[in-house]
């Protein structure tokens, strides 16, 4: 988890979408639960706009995906909405276990006792290089290449004036990388090996990633603030 954003004023629309309620053990592991388990264990509105970000950009190469292997209607669903949870749950243990002793290893004890995907575990394992868990699948290579990405995305709309994700722009995003003062939670080797290992050139994993945030500006508090020019 890179904390790079901090923008309260997104508080409000965030608060109005939180859940609350009762253990999903025993309950479907689709998406609904995977926002209520979120919800439960994070209050920081920064922590929840970067999994809501991780997930579109996971969610989109889902899609990507499900295209690619031609699956049928159902079986593209259910791989997309894979996809989408283990993106909004990566880091939902985070903000009470940050330390590399408990995150992930909470999480993940917590998703095995409640009998989520073994595919999503090992993902959200595997997005922690210190776990030393071995990124196979391309669900695994997908989450590790989007979560940095994701939270330098965001770094990026928010220095624009209009803080929309929709003014910014691959060349911009690229040379924002090489300065080393922007951002510098930010990995960039995580960025950039994240991609080689997906098996994608670094500015068509960013167009991705962007078009991704930019198609759910809205659900990410990045749809600006001021009018476009
Ligand atoms: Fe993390
Ligand atoms: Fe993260």
């Amino acid at each position: 988890m890179t904390d790079t954003t901090s923008n309260l004023s997104l508080n409000d629309h965030l608060s109005k979408s939180r859940l609350s309620g009762p253990s999903e053990t025993g309950a479907g592991k689709d998406r609904a639960a995977a926002w209520r388990l979120l919800n439960r264990y994070t209050q920081s509105v920064s922590l929840l706009k970067h999994a809501l970000s991780v997930e579109a950009c996971a969610r989109a190469y889902g899609e990507q995906r499900a295209a690619e292997l031609g699956l049928a209607p159902d079986e593209a669903r259910s791989l997309v909405e894979t996809y989408a949870i283990t993106g909004l749950l990566h880091d939902f243990d985070y903000e009470k276990h940050p330390s590399p002793e408990e995150h992930p290893w909470v999480g993940n004890r917590i998703l095995t006792e409640q009998g989520w995907p073994e595919e999503v575990r090992h993902a959200i394992l595997a997005h922690a290089d210190y776990t030393h868990t071995p990124r196979v699948s391309h669900l695994d290579k997908v989450l590790f290449a989007c979560d940095e990405l994701a939270g330098f995305l965001t770094a990026n709309a928010l220095v624009k004036p209009t803080k929309s994700i929709h003014d910014v722009n691959v060349p911009s995003v690229l040379k924002k990388m090489k300065d080393k003062a922007f951002a510098r939670g930010v990995n960039r080797e995580d960025i950039v090996g994240g991609a080689a290992d997906l098996g994608v050139d670094l500015p068509d994993h960013v167009a991705f990633c962007l078009a991704a945030m930019q198609r759910n500006a809205e659900a990410l508090g990045l749809a600006g603030t001021a009018a476009p020019l």
